[in-house]
C-alpha cells in the first residue's frame, strides 16, 4: 500500500492537523495502544494536544508506549517520556496505569528486555508472536533514522526481539528502540517530518532515488497497515 503524504505550510499546522487527525480517528475506539516517538515535531503536537484536546480525548482509553527513549532518567532534558510527561501527561486525565515509560535509568540491555515484556503483555500479538501497536508516531532524523534505529545499525529492522538497545552514531549515547519487525506490524504509522534538514532523504525516501535504502526509514513498511506523512513545506519541498 503506497503511503499517503499531507503537505502542510510549516511545523505548527503539522502538528494541529496531526492533532485534529489524532482526536477525529480516536473518536469511538477503545483500548487504541500508540508509541509515541521524541523530536521537536511531536513536542508540538503534545503542547496542542493538552491546550486544545485534553477534555476531548477519551485519555481512558488511551495507551502509551514509546517507540524509543534515551538512556537517561526521567528527569534528564533528553528523557523522551520526561518531555511528554511535561508537555501533555501531567494536563490530561489518563490513568498512570495507562502510561508505560521506558525506565532510561536502568540497565539498557536489561530494560530493552523488559519493556518488550511489558509491550508482548499488553498487546495483541500476529501469528508470529510480534506485538501489534494500533498507531506509531516517528519521526525522521535528517541522516534517515527512524526511532532510533541509525543507519549504522540497520540490522536493528531484522532484530528477532521486540526492543533493542542502539547507539547514536554522533554522541555515542545508548538509546532503547522498538526494532524494525514490531514497527512494521503497526496497523498505522504516521510519520511527522518538519524542516529544512529533512527535504533531501524525504525526496530520497519518498521517491526511492538515490542511496534511500541506505536509510532505516525507508525500510518502515507495515505489512498490513497504513502509512502516512505530515510534512511541512520545507521537508517536502523536492517532492
Ligand atoms: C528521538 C526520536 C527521533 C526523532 C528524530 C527526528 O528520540 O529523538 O525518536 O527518531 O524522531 O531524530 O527528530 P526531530 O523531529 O526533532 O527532527
Amino acid at each position: 500500500m503506497q503511503p499517503e503524504i499531507h503537505i502542510f505550510p510549516n511545523n505548527q499546522a503539522v502538528a494541529r492537523a496531526f492533532a485534529e487527525w489524532l482526536y477525529q480517528w480516536l473518536d469511538g475506539r477503545q483500548q487504541v495502544h500508540i508509541a509515541l516517538s521524541g523530536g521537536s515535531t511531536p513536542q508540538l503536537l503534545f503542547s496542542l494536544l493538552a491546550e486544545e484536546y485534553a477534555d476531548k480525548i477519551r485519555w481512558d482509553q488511551v495507551y502509551l508506549y514509546w517507540g524509543d527513549e534515551r538512556c537517561v532518567p526521567p528527569t534528564h532534558e533528553d528523557s523522551n517520556y520526561g518531555v511528554t510527561q511535561d508537555l501533555l501527561l501531567r494536563h490530561i486525565d489518563i490513568p498512570i496505569s495507562n502510561v508505560h515509560r521506558i525506565r532510561g535509568e536502568e540497565n539498557p540491555e536489561a530494560e530493552a528486555e523488559h519493556y518488550g515484556e511489558v509491550i508482548r503483555s499488553s498487546l495483541k500479538l500476529s501469528e508470529a508472536g510480534i506485538p501489534i501497536f494500533d498507531l506509531i508516531i516517528l519521526g525522521m532524523g535528517a541522516d534517515g533514522h527512524t526511532a532510533s534505529i541509525f543507519p549504522h545499525q540497520m540490522e536493528l529492522l531484522h532484530a528477532d526481539k521486540v526492543c533493542a538497545v542502539a547507539t547514536h552514531p554522533d554522541t555515542g549515547q545508548k538509546r532503547i528502540t522498538l526494532t524494525g519487525p514490531v514497527i512494521n506490524q503497526a496497523k498505522r504509522i504516521a510519520f511527522l517530518v518538519t524542516g529544512k534538514s529533512k527535504t533531501d532523504k524525504v525526496r530520497q525516501v519518498i521517491r526511492q532515488e538515490d542511496e534511500w535504502q541506505a536509510y532505516p526509514v525507508a525500510h518502515i513498511k507495515p505489512v498490513n497497515g497504513k502509512t502516512e506523512w505530515f510534512l511541512d513545506q520545507d521537508a517536502a519541498d523536492e517532492l
